[in-house]
């Protein structure tokens, strides 16, 4: 839907800024590796990425696995959503999805063929806790076992999301979701369990998926679950709360997880591009994407609010210990970064907060979908802000992709050259981040496989394999030879 697209841009302005000063960056030339670029061996070595990257896809449970009323689990404010009149622009619903469910053997042939060292995919919470909390569905977690298993078999590792939304139900009817603080604890109780009974095969978990996407479509704009549209004071309440449970759940890992388990957020950063790469612009924009941040990263990482932000939320602050920030400082192993397009260009400017966010043109292109701006540098600089900002040593790219027209040619191919135009130059701005130094240390496409696209229903496809809704047929795209050919190489083609 339009209305939850140009949304995505509002959340730096929910978050508030200042200009709290950071120490400045040198700058580093955007053609470092322009000149090398005579010789076909230096060509090469110029577009490697490191030894050891790990390239995986990513999924989420109710986007991709369909059997939603089998073996136990229970409904999710997705599927009350979803079933619920004028909010799903094609009025389907994740009922089926794409069956992943019963097809993941399938699906992991797929990534085995791409050559992927990796998998990121979700547990859905209420097959795990039908009720939310409770008793457990043991048939809930028998699915992720299976699905770990196979993974393993083929030797791909599996990276958990335990949260990508979808929130039991019971828990939205019980204590009204996130707007309490009994869901973050909840929260924490579930990621226990999953960590006690997981532990022995998994090694990485995020805890949620785009904490920022959740708090304000889900409960400011109403455009996702739970479609909530709360006054300012609530979702500043729902921000905390939502971080909190992070926090608790980075405790709960640690506490049941084996030694050596590694736990971090997946979030989709506020992006802040210097608009023309000066010292004082990539000064600006490392301060805004510390106050665009302030309720999700720069929390979770510093452990205390901004200045800027309390000031700005005023009475609208949320009600908040000091023992709360200390849970959801708690330390992370790290950084999972969802990367799509710049939210903003920044430029240094002499007023309060040091800079301006330079409005986008009408003439901006995008993507299929109208929100999604091409600005491939957006993966070079957010990693690279954070890992600056915060001195984070190790970075995920969890997210990145786009959805496209795809329709077959005559000769039945889906020659998707937008998406592989987009995706090699996102890679290319990625390999100049590792070849300077930023540690990512690897990269989940988004997505292995066409979904259930939230409020756009199936009219988004992301996948590099296509998928047929009705025969639920998967058929690679011209965009997974251009990856498996990326990874084969470990270099951008
Ligand atoms: C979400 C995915 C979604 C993708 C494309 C991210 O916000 O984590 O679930 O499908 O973007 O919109």
């Amino acid at each position: 839907m339009a209305f939850k697209r140009f949304s995505r841009r509002q959340f730096g302005r929910l978050a508030g800024w200042s200009a709290l000063g950071m120490s400045m960056l040198s700058a580093k030339s955007s053609t470092a590796q322009s000149d090398q670029a005579t010789g076909t061996q230096n060509q090469r070595l110029s577009s490697d990425f490191p030894s050891g990257f790990l390239w995986g896809t990513a999924t989420s449970a109710y986007q991709v696995e369909g059997a939603v009323n089998e073996d136990g689990r229970g409904p999710s404010i997705w599927d009350r959503f979803a079933h619920t009149p004028g909010t799903i622009a094609d009025n389907s619903n994740g009922d089926t999805a794409a069956n992943h469910y019963h097809l993941y053997k399938e699906d992991i042939r797929l990534m085995k063929e791409l050559g992927t060292k990796a998998y990121r995919f979700s547990i859905a919470w209420p097959r795990v806790f039908p009720e939310g909390a409770g008793s457990p569905n043991p048939k809930g977690l028998d699915f992720y076992k299976r699905l770990i298993d196979e993974l393993s078999a083929n030797g791909i590792e599996p990276f958990v999301t335990l949260y990508h939304w979808d929130l039991p139900q019971a828990l939205q009817d019980r204590v009204g979701g996130w707007t309490s603080r009994d869901t973050p604890k909840a929260f924490a109780d579930y990621a226990a369990h999953v960590a006690k009974h997981l532990g022995d095969r998994v090694r990485h978990f995020f805890t949620i998926n785009e904490c920022s996407r959740l708090v304000h479509l889900g409960h400011g704009l109403g455009a996702d679950a739970p479609g909530l549209k709360l006054p300012q004071s609530g979702l500043n309440q729902v921000r905390h709360h939502v971080a909190l449970g992070h926090g608790l759940a980075v405790q709960a890992i640690r506490a049941h997880g084996r030694a050596g388990t590694k736990v971090g957020p997946a979030e989709n950063a506020v992006s802040c591009i210097p608009a023309i790469e000066t010292p004082p612009n990539i000064r600006a924009a490392e301060m805004a994407t510390r106050e665009l941040n302030a309720g999700y990263l720069t929390v979770m990482l510093e452990g205390k609010y901004t200045e800027a932000y309390l000031a700005r939320s005023g009475q609208d602050a949320p009600k908040f210990t000091a023992d709360d920030l200390r849970v959801i400082s708690s330390p992370i192993d790290f950084v999972g970064l969802n990367v799509y397009m710049p939210d903003h260009y920044v430029v240094a400017a002499d007023n309060e907060r040091g800079f301006t966010l330079a409005p986008f043109p009408a003439s901006f292109p995008h993507m299929k979908a109208s929100w999604l701006r091409p600005g491939p540098e957006a993966i070079y600089w957010v990693p690279r802000h954070v890992a600056k900002l915060w001195n984070v040593k190790s970075i995920y790219i969890t997210e990145n992709g786009t959805s496209g027209s795809d329709q077959p040619a005559p000769d039945g191919t889906i020659y998707d050259v937008d998406r592989i135009m987009y995706l090699r130059n996102y890679l290319t701005q990625l390999q100049r981040a590792t070849s300077e130094g930023v540690p990512v240390l690897g990269y989940f496409l988004w997505s292995l496989m066409d979904n259930f696209e939230w409020s756009d229903g199936y009219e988004q496809r992301f996948g590099i394999y296509h998928v047929d809704f009705n025969t639920k047929r998967r058929t690679p795209k011209l965009s997974a030879s251009f990856y498996r050919e990326t990874i084969a190489r470990n270099a951008v083609v």
